[in-house]
Formats: structure tokens, sequence, C-alpha cells
């Protein structure tokens, strides 16, 4: 059925709306984007509107999780795309603050998660998680969410920010969304579409060596060995640069020296100005 989606731009409105829900005994999910929203982000709002009565979907870039030099410019900002693309999903409410309503004047706080977002992308980006942390924790708080989802595809965010809701007792409980895949393999992403037509074939492979990797692995190959293999693979395959391929723990993300049950594959490889972020299951079956 489809909808128009109501947007709200203040945390007192959001509040208001959400105590009324609260009040009638409803059961409240939030699924934060920074918009540019593709079926990946859509997915996320289906699979969260099986569980909840009412679905707020926010909108917002954060500043604070770009470093210098990122793409915090030229992110791609969709709102009434995305306010239409919503319409046929299970999403209420947008809520989609602006910088200053979310980091009024005189901002001084941080949320930080130490260990698990020193790794892989925070060792690579730093501040990112600080940025992703603290506006997660913000929007958590705001909403009131009684379930929240994130996309595996961010698969070292999902585990900080399960960290952090766990070690701040953030009465909410959060969901993984499958990661979703073009009809190609490569993973969905808002940043897809600065790939040009040559640099979008090359990204097909991202996925089809993973999988290799996975393969290997599962049949009893040596890890090191493993990770280096599709790392030449990416390069083979005309990817730029690869920041890391890594079989980790699913929780800690540390990095193992063994397969010992179940593990993830993590995996960041540039092409073009894009970093391309993928990751699988291993041993799941
Ligand atoms: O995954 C994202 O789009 C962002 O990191 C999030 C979780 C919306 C926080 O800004």
């Amino acid at each position: 059925m489809t909808h128009q989606i109501p947007i709200v731009r203040t945390v007192a409105a959001l509040r208001e709306t959400v105590n009324a829900w609260k009040r009638e005994g409803l059961r409240v999910g939030l699924v934060p984007t920074m918009g540019a929203l593709h079926h990946g982000h859509l997915s996320l709002v289906h699979a969260i509107g099986e569980k909840a009565d009412r679905v707020i979907v926010s909108i917002f870039v954060n500043p604070t999780q770009f470093g210098v030099g990122e793409d915090f410019e030229k992110y791609p900002r969709t709102e009434v795309e995305d306010c239409r693309k919503l319409e046929t999903t299970p999403a209420s409410l947008v809520f989609a603050p602006n910088a200053a309503e979310m980091y009024p004047k005189g901002f001084a706080s941080s949320v930080s998660v130490s260990g698990i977002s020193d790794r892989f992308e925070g060792a690579l980006r730093p501040g990112h998680f600080d940025g992703v942390a603290t506006v997660v924790s913000k929007l958590l708080l705001q909403s009131m969410a009684d379930v929240a989802i994130f996309g595996e595809k961010d698969y070292q965010q999902l585990a900080v920010i399960r960290r952090f809701v766990a070690d701040l007792n953030i009465p909410v409980e959060i969901m993984g969304g499958t990661l979703i895949r073009e009809d190609d393999g490569l993973a969905a992403s808002s940043r897809n579409v600065y790939l040009n037509a040559e640099e979008r074939v090359i990204a097909g492979q991202f996925n089809v060596i993973l999988r290799q990797l996975v393969r290997d692995v599962e049949g009893g190959a040596n890890l090191r060995v493993a990770e280096d293999t599709a790392k030449q693979a990416l390069m083979d395959a005309g990817f730029l640069s690869v920041d890391y391929v890594s079989v980790v723990d699913c929780e800690t993300l540390e990095p193992l020296a063994h397969l010992n049950g179940e593990a993830r594959v993590i995996a960041v490889a540039r092409l073009g100005g894009v970093r391309l972020l993928d990751n699988m299951a291993i041993g799941s079956v």
C-alpha cells in the first residue's frame, strides 16, 4: 500500500509522536540511515516492519563520522526520492534533523568504544566510529526505539553498535539486516553510484573472490595464505588497492589464527575513489 510519509525535523516533535505511540502500547522500530536509500535500506525497513508497529527512518548525513578528505560534501542527498521510495514500505515517519538540531552550540560529548573500534575501519578512518557511536546513541535516545536495525554490510559498525548498546544498557533490541547484493553480487551501497561503467564491472568480482576465499578456508586452507590469495586476485581483477581481507571472530572482530567454528571474512578494496566494503559468513552451515 502506498502512503505519504510525514517528515519530522526536531527531537521535540519526534518525542511527541513517539510518546503518543507508546501510550497506545505500540512497539517502535528505528532504521538509522544517511539517506540515498537503495534496496538494501528498504529491506531493513521491511525487516523491522515485522518486529515493530511503527517504523521511524532517520535520514541524517552525520558530519562527525567523516574524516578529513572524505566525501561528506559530495555524499548523495536525495531526501525527496528517499521519501518516495519509503511510501511502499512499513515506514511510518521520517526523522530528518539538520546538523544544528543534532549538534547544537556547545555540544561536547562523545561515545567511544575501545578495542573493537580500533581495528580495520577504525584504524584507517580515525574518529569514524566515535562519530557513528555518538550519533547512533543520540538517535536511539531521541527515538526511544524498542528495536533498531543496521545492515550487515557494515559488519564492524554493527559489532561496535552491539557493544556500546550492551555496555551502556540502552534499552533497545539491535537487529542485523542481511547484506543485500546487486544482480552481479556487489554489496548494495549508496557509494556505488560513484563508480564509472568500467569500475562497476570490476566491482562485480569482489564478491566472487571472497566466495572463493570462503570455499578455500572451509576446505581447510591456511587463513593467511587464503587472505593473501584473495588480495592478489583482487589486484589482478583491476582493483586499485586492498585495505584489508581478514578472517575474524564474528563478535570481537579479532583476526583468527585458525578456523574454530563460525567466523567472518571482512574486506575493503578500492576502485577509483571508492572504498568498497564486503563481508561473508564462514562455517555457518
Ligand atoms: O550506516 C550508516 O548509514 C551510518 O553509519 C549510520 C548508522 C546511519 C550512522 O550515521
